[in-house]
């Protein structure tokens, strides 16, 4: 009888300790192995040269913008990304872009770093509808960038992931304020 009872109680002990281990591993899997996509934005967008003209009949834009770009990586790990690109489109067409040099978002941090922009409107086909756009003040601009590369785990396990920018810029003509929106 005295040995069934230890045995018993072995058999608790051991079935607790399973129970832990497992609470243990499913904690670990919903939050330290959980692999995130970065989420890539743009900070603060500063006017650098410019020059436009919204005379009817060839309204046009040229304008250096500086752009902080930032990658925010949530995981327990470091991102490590390789070259990428961004560019700036107006009514869907690039009117600029620049590539994104290799970098590392520390884990559970921000990466940032500026980017300087040319955007022309000689890259567009047609400026029919330019001219009414820019006289409203607004230009409004689409920023794209996907930044691709590995999140760090564990020091050994890699996991690929990415993250893409989809923000709007609206740069006023007059006060050369850029605001952005990002998803
Ligand atoms: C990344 O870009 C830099 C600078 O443009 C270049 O020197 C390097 O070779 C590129 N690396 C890869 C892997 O493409
Ligand atoms: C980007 O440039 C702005 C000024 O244009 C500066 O305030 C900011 O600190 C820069 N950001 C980085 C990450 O260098
Ligand atoms: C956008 O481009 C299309 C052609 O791709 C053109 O028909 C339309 O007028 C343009 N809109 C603006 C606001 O420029």
């Amino acid at each position: 009888m005295k040995g069934s009872g230890n045995n018993t109680k072995c058999l608790a002990n051991l079935a607790a300790f399973v129970i832990f281990q497992v609470a243990v591993i499913l904690i670990l899997a919903f939050t330290v192995m959980r692999v995130r996509g970065p989420k890539v934005r743009l900070g603060v967008v500063t006017v650098d040269s410019f020059s436009t003209s919204n005379d009817a009949s060839s309204p046009s834009f040229n304008m250096r913008l500086i752009a902080e770009v930032t990658v925010k990586n949530t995981n327990f790990g470091d991102f490590k990304y390789g070259n990428g690109t961004m560019s700036l489109a107006y009514n869907g067409t690039v009117v600029g872009d620049i590539a994104i040099v290799k970098g590392r978002a520390k884990a559970r941090d921000t990466a940032k770093f500026n980017v300087t922009i040319d955007v022309t409107s000689d890259r567009l086909a047609s400026t029919a509808s330019l001219g009414t756009d820019m006289n409203s003040g607004v230009l409004t601009l689409r920023g794209d960038a996907k930044v691709k590369g590995k999140v760090k785990l564990l020091k050994v396990m890699k996991r690929k992931r990415s993250g893409v920018m989809d923000c709007s810029l609206s740069v006023n003509l007059a006060t050369r304020a850029v605001t952005t929106k990002c998803k």
